[in-house]
């Protein structure tokens, strides 16, 4: 591990310290397994030249060479690993919102020495921003955003070694997580927020939520405070996002285990918190200061966590919802796409290693205009198969196929899943669906455990198989899975499957780990995670990965932005972020031209330079001659 603070590890990272790998996977060991990297990829990376995938070449207007070489307008940027952000020649950068920005003017400035006060806490924009949509309220731009979890070094400077020291630390901590609602706009210096907007709106992990959906009010989300199991404090660890239709915002609650723990060292933990990586000892000591959080004294508080929640951004006194129907599991993101008869399909990922991938079919169908508060909250959950042949089937998690109630199948659904047989996946995180083609696509984004022997907590197998998505043991790349809906149509049960690119390093490996073939010494990255198609169907892919630029992972860079082309398989790097980010969350202006692009948790001082505390950050990127970018 390349950086042994604490407050630095990825929820990967920390989840792995808490609950090692059962089994060490020798990543020598598996190359003489694997297939020849041609033969392979012949066989499986197979939708990409036929794809009749048309847009108006967007990025357009710059050099001819480059028009016909590609969709893409601009020239490829090498890798980096400074402590800036790179974009290509003809585009520039700026900062929008950084971490502590007031979004309300009664709210103090952020510190140099103390950062932010708890007073402020929930009046600033959040820490480690992450996923993020764009949405049009009364002709005002509104960008709504996830805070993922907080950096405690940076957050809590005044404490020695990190520590969080007592109940208003904690507070501090729980304010800047969450959802910022904010109100954005373009002027003479460029974008940024419109303060003390009446649109403007920070959701917190203390924020009341409203439960809806099969687990309401069931007897496990009961606790002493809501004896209705039907009213949640606030929303954690929010990473991914999802946009409905009908103009309301999904935050998805993924690694809500680690804000628990117990004060009771001797407590026994039930099987199901252990599937869900539930522990003694939660990440950021919430346990020893705010009792909600400590399982000795609050067992039920847990089950009130890792559901998609659904803002309404243009109603800032409205109540959130956590929609249970859509299932309990680490949540990356919701993709929404209406089926041809109106069904609302939701597509989702479980980030955790050897976990499934879910789809949610509403009953009812979506006409603009027409009610919506049901669609969420009724309809058929199902989990995703992959079969060798490359073909998949959406498996229902039904009471007669997993031998649970409707409740439990919404409060346990990673038991479920195991139930139906689902296909363990290398860490499913972002889910894209292609504007202009019936097609899915999700970010594997590596899984280390992945090897002869292994399973995932549940006991479900881990093994790499060359004719699936999970093709590599010791998968420390990932891997974009895509699938076509049978009869075009994303409520159907069942599809076809290819891989979209496999991450590699051919310039260290000649086998399966040097990669697909759209993988060459120009675009080197590991670990997609966030992902989003634009208007005329180009993938956007955003990495968050080992960015040490040694070894297996030499030429790589820090983590960045690429965007492929679904049509001709082709990637190109775009943007590079600053030492030690993650690049997540992407949305567009409504004229599309500025991309709103989130830096999270960056290692060196970004924005602000030299001395400066690092601040994660949303930046716009625009062409300089004002074009689209998508
Ligand atoms: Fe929050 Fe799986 O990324
Ligand atoms: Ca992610
Ligand atoms: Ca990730």
């Amino acid at each position: 591990m390349k950086d042994e603070k604490i407050s630095h590890l990825s929820w990967d990272e920390w989840d792995e310290l808490q609950r090692p790998a059962a089994e060490t996977v020798e990543f020598d060991a598996v190359v003489e397994a694997a297939i020849s990297r041609r033969g392979f990829l012949g066989g499986v990376v197979a939708f990409g030249s036929g794809a009749a995938v048309m847009g108006t070449g967007i990025l357009s207007g710059t050099s001819a060479e480059a028009q016909t070489a590609s969709r893409f307008g601009f020239n490829p940027i090498p890798i980096q690993t400074d402590g800036t952000v790179h974009v290509p020649e003809g585009y520039s950068w700026q900062p929008v919102a950084r971490w502590g920005d007031p979004l309300f003017s009664d709210a103090e400035e952020l510190s140099q020495e103390t950062a932010v006060s708890v007073g402020s806490s929930d009046r600033v924009f959040g820490e480690n921003t992450d996923g993020m949509e764009t949405f049009i309220v009364n002709g005002r731009q509104v960008i709504t955003v996830n805070h993922e979890y907080v950096n405690t070094d940076e957050n809590l400077p005044q404490n020695p070694e990190d520590e969080i020291l007592s109940a208003d630390d904690v507070l501090t901590l729980q304010n800047m997580q969450g959802v910022t609602v904010m109100e954005v706009a373009e002027g003479p210096d460029g974008w940024g927020i419109v303060v003390d907007s009446d649109l403007n709106r920070r959701i917190t992990q203390n924020t009341p939520m409203t439960v809806a959906g099969p687990a309401a009010g069931h007897d496990l989300l009961k606790t002493t405070a809501d004896p209705e199991g039907t009213t949640v404090l606030g929303t954690m660890n929010n990473c991914g996002s999802g946009k409905t239709p009908w103009g309301t915002y999904l935050t998805c609650e993924e690694n809500f285990n680690g804000y628990f723990g117990s004060t009771d060292a001797a407590l026994e933990l039930s099987d199901d918190f252990e599937r869900y990586g539930l522990g003694l000892e939660g990440r950021y000591a919430y346990e020893k200061f705010d009792a909600r959080f400590d399982l000795a004294e609050n067992p039920n508080e847990p089950y009130r966590f890792g559901y998609i929640v659904e803002i309404d951004p243009s109603d800032p006194t409205s109540t959130p919802i956590k929609h249970t129907a859509l299932g309990r599991f680490k949540h990356e993101n919701a993709e929404v796409v209406i089926a041809p008869d109106g069904r609302v399909v939701v597509y989702m990922g479980d980030d955790e290693r050897g976990e499934f991938m879910y789809k949610f079919v509403s009953t009812s169908v979506y006409t603009p205009g027409g009610p919506t508060s049901e669609l969420l909250d009724d309809g058929q959950l199902y989990a995703a198969k992959f079969n060798a042949d490359m073909t998949g089937e959406w498996v229902a998690l039904t009471p007669e196929a997993t031998g649970m109630e409707a409740a439990e199948i919404a409060i346990m659904t990673r038991v479920a899943a195991s139930a139906v047989g689902a296909t363990t996946m290398d860490r499913p995180e972002w889910v894209a669906v292609n504007p202009v083609a019936v097609e899915g696509y999700c970010a594997l984004t590596n899984n280390s455990d992945r090897g002869e022997g292994a399973a995932n907590e549940g006991g479900d197998a881990m093994v790499a198989v060359a004719d699936t998505p999970n093709p590599r043991n010791a998968n420390e790349y990932g891997q974009i899975v895509r699938w076509r809906p049978a009869d075009g149509d994303h409520a159907s049960d069942t599809f076809d499957w290819d891989l979209y690119v496999m991450a590699g390093n051919p310039t260290v490996h000649d086998d399966l780990y040097g990669g697909s073939e759209n993988i060459k010494e120009g675009n080197l990255f590991n670990s997609p995670d966030g992902m989003a198609f634009d208007s005329t169907g180009l993938l956007w892919i955003q990495t968050d990965g080992d960015d040490d630029n040694e070894g297996d992972f030499a030429g790589m860079g820090n983590n960045q932005m690429l965007v492929g082309d679904p049509a001709t398989g082709q990637i190109e790097r775009f943007l590079t972020g600053p030492k030690g980010s993650e690049v997540t969350g992407l949305t567009w202006s409504a004229d599309r031209k500025t991309m709103f692009v989130g830096i999270q948790h960056p290692d060196a001082p970004f924005p602000d330079g030299e001395g400066m505390l690092p601040r994660s950050t949303v930046i716009a990127v625009k062409r300089d001659d004002g074009g689209l970018v998508g």
